[in-house]
């Protein structure tokens, strides 16, 4: 279950249409997709992608997207900290950037245009999040340092940031907001962490 925060006003949400309201202004979405039933704890990217089939056929007729693919980041992830340090500073894409989390969690910080402040999205198992294209946005992992998510894209060429000079990030602690249970759902997968893409 995701969990809006936003550290200037003290404000955090958890229920569902209360996060909705706040991220629709910025063009971001918030579903929910069931995981227990649907896949199993071992399932590898073709049985992930294929189990959750219908919901990205819906996704790519909605957004275009093109291709798929599962991300599998667990603390043994060769290289972890110098591919975290590609996400954890403020940034933009020229595509949408779109994650369904199977395992693990972590925080998407936005900052949105104008005078809003900035807010943090905590995502489980469970929550689909879209980052709109040209969106101020960074990434953290939670301490277990573990994802395992589908990522969506509207490009072949790949996921390419553009780092915003001074950035927000230094301003804000990558903590985890909500009630994250620690420890216990790491799973040591393979040595890489991006399984092969599927094209939609
Ligand atoms: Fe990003």
């Amino acid at each position: 279950m995701a969990t809006v925060t936003i550290p200037a006003t003290g404000q955090t949400l958890t229920d569902q249409a209360e996060i909705a309201a706040v991220l629709a202004p910025m063009g971001i979405w918030h579903e929910r997709w069931d995981v227990e039933g649907r896949i199993g704890p071992e399932a590898d990217a073709e049985q992930i992608l294929a189990a959750y089939a219908p919901e990205i056929e819906r996704l790519k007729r909605e957004g275009n997207y093109v291709t798929a693919d599962v991300i599998n980041v667990t603390p043994d992830t060769p290289g972890l900290e110098t591919m975290l340090a590609r996400f954890d500073k403020e940034h933009t894409h020229s595509e949408d950037e779109v994650r369904f989390t199977v395992r693990g969690g972590g925080v998407f910080w936005i900052h949105p245009e104008g005078d809003g402040p900035v807010v943090a999205i905590e995502v489980g198992a469970g929550d689909l999040i879209n980052v709109p294209a040209g969106t101020k946005h960074w990434f953290h992992l939670c301490d277990d340092r573990t994802i395992r998510c589908i990522r969506l894209f509207q490009e072949t060429s790949g996921w390419t940031p553009e780092y915003i000079d001074e950035g927000l990030h230094s301003e804000h602690p990558p903590v985890c907001w909500g009630p994250r249970y620690l420890g216990g759902d790491s799973v040591r997968g393979t040595s890489d962490p991006i399984d092969s893409p599927v094209k939609l």
